[in-house]
């Protein structure tokens, strides 16, 4: 029997994700120790193998290979744009992607005009803006701490992810529309799905049962 290789988005998504894969028996010692700088783990007995990765990095793995299996966030899967079937929604990670601003910003989404958008996320930010709203607007990447934007007047608003809302609340800053919600998902690579297929299925299954009886 081959590996199983699994690319993970590294940090809490990691974390959460093996606390799910324990839930089905599937463990992985190797990795719970905080302070090792490994990048890669091995579950002998089952055949598997864990990587961590920049989320953004984890659709590319698994695109070309690299990775059978892939957990990231949807909001990654969309920026991203790979070749992979998304299969399954972990639920964990739940949050929002939002239009948020001022609520001075309001009127400028409802009068169709020119406004620049800042975002770590531009590609999902174009399709919303482009294609669902048809507003030609100008886009700005930045790389985090993205509500600055609207403070320091780089931009009218801004497109990124709302969990729980106290960063905008704490900068004076609201929801103005919503984008689409947002979740872990398990991803996996075209060929794989075909080659492993039944693996994988037996996998997909497995997890679905302990998302349900957690409820
Ligand atoms: C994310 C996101 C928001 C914040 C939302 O940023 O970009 O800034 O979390 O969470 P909240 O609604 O619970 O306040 P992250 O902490 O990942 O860092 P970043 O600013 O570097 O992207």
């Amino acid at each position: 029997m081959r590996y199983l290789t699994f690319a993970l988005g590294k940090g809490r998504l990691a974390e959460k994700t093996m606390q799910l894969f324990e839930k089905i028996g599937i463990t992985c010692e190797e990795m719970k120790d905080k302070d090792s700088r490994k990048l890669i783990f091995v579950n002998e007995e089952l055949k598997l193998r864990f990587f961590l990765a920049k989320g953004p990095d984890v659709p590319t793995y698994v695109e070309y290979g690299a990775a059978d299996i892939g957990i990231v966030g949807k909001d990654t899967i969309l920026e991203e744009n790979r070749k992979l079937y998304e299969v399954l929604d972990l639920g964990y990670g739940a949050c929002r992607m939002c239009v948020c601003g001022p609520e001075s910003a309001r009127e400028y989404l409802n009068h169709n005009q020119l406004i620049r958008v800042a975002t770590k996320y531009p590609h999902i930010a174009k399709d919303y803006f482009y294609n669902k709203k048809h507003q030609t607007v100008e886009l700005i990447k930045l790389n985090g701490s993205i509500e600055l934007a609207p403070i320091v007047g780089l931009s009218e608003v801004i497109v990124d992810i709302v969990e729980t809302g106290s960063t905008l609340r704490e900068n004076g800053l609201q929801v103005l529309e919503e984008v689409c919600p947002l979740s872990a998902r398990m991803v996996v690579n075209q060929v794989s799905m075909k080659m492993e297929n039944e693996r994988i299925t037996k996998l997909i299954q497995a997890l679905k049962t302990a998302i349900q009886q957690e409820g």
